[in-house]
């Protein structure tokens, strides 16, 4: 039983609510610090029924609001963040909020002292990867505004390392999805599109061959990882969570064909894709937090699906 408090910027998201059961299961308090533009209120209000779970209404943006907030936490999960899309969108919101807002995170960490901060990183900071599968020492190229955003927060967590001797861990998650997702997702959105056509009848339609892949986590997975970092003896480290597995777009719709039990097959779209694939070497998740992944695809999707 771990009974700390644990300061969770972003908690009422789609991950956060994953983790934060875990965390009343081992005996912490939560303090979610959110401002609720994605967040879900109504969850968040079932769980304060616990006693040990509060909500702060605030924005990471606000570093005095953060710093006050975070007074009496013992460690730190930092997740709020606005996403990739609405990156490309608006530059400057995405900079403000995942840089200068991881900024004020980390930098409250270090001046309280708490033990370790979790930082939400992301797969995107590889950019199109060289080589699969994609290794923590491999080089980055961030594209985008949030995946710019995403690696400097993990330079600054090393910067307050050597400066306060803050003690971190950045999970770089690979292709979220589970229960709870928002329909927008970025990554997953090709899930919901396949669905939504296999519950019309209709066959899933893919561009070109579908040998694009992703490496699908399920949410339940990382929010294991999430706890695992927090106490984790080795850190200081980036870490990729994934399952090392990449799937297709191709055997995506399969697997979707076959748990929603549509009699169809998938319609091939002849066009020139710019073929990308994803998978991640999870040997570094594996030494330093134990980690296993639990959930395979084919399981993870039909229990979506059958959920939906
Ligand atoms: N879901 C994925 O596929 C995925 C993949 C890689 C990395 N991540 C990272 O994991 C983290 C959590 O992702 P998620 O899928 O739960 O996203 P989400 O959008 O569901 O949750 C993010 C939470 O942050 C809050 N938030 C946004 N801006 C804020 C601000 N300025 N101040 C305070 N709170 C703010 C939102 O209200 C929301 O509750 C993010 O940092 C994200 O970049 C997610």
């Amino acid at each position: 039983m771990a009974n700390e408090t644990v300061f969770f910027t972003g908690g009422a998201g789609f991950i956060g609510l994953h983790v934060i059961p875990m965390l009343l299961e081992r005996g912490d308090a939560v303090r979610v610090f959110d401002n609720m533009t994605r967040g879900d209120r109504e969850a968040i209000a079932a769980l304060a029924k616990t006693g040990r779970v509060e909500l702060i209404d605030q924005d990471v943006r606000y570093g005095g609001a953060v710093h006050a907030a975070m007074k009496g936490c013992d460690r730190v999960i930092h997740a709020a963040a606005v996403s990739i899309n609405k990156s490309q969108a608006d530059p400057y919101e995405s900079y403000d909020i995942n840089f200068i807002g991881s900024h004020n995170v980390f930098a409250a960490a270090a001046d309280h002292g708490v033990k370790r901060v979790v930082f939400c990183s992301s797969a995107s900071v590889y950019g199109d990867p060289k080589k699969l599968p994609m290794h923590e020492d491999d080089p980055l190229d961030p594209l985008t505004p949030y995946c710019i955003s995403k690696r400097a927060s993990e330079d600054t967590l090393r910067f307050y390392q050597r400066r306060a001797g803050l003690s971190w861990i950045a999970l770089r998650f690979f292709n979220v999805y589970g229960p709870g997702q928002k329909t927008t997702a970025y990554y997953t959105s090709v899930i919901n599109h396949f669905v939504n056509r296999l519950r019309n009848g209709e066959p899933p339609i893919i561009d070109g061959k579908g040998e694009q892949s992703m490496d699908f986590i399920h949410v339940h997975d990382i929010a294991r990882a999430i706890v695992l970092a927090l106490n984790a003896e080795q850190a200081n480290v980036p870490i990729n969570i994934g399952t090392g597995i990449d799937t297709s777009i191709a055997e995506l719709a399969r697997i979707l064909i076959a748990a929603t039990g549509t009699d169809v097959e998938p319609q091939f779209n002849p066009r020139d894709v710019l073929v990308s694939r994803r998978a991640a070497d999870i040997s570094r998740a594996r030494d330093v937090l134990g980690f296993e992944p639990t959930i395979a695809v084919r399981d993870g999707m039909t229990d979506l699906v059958n959920a939906k």
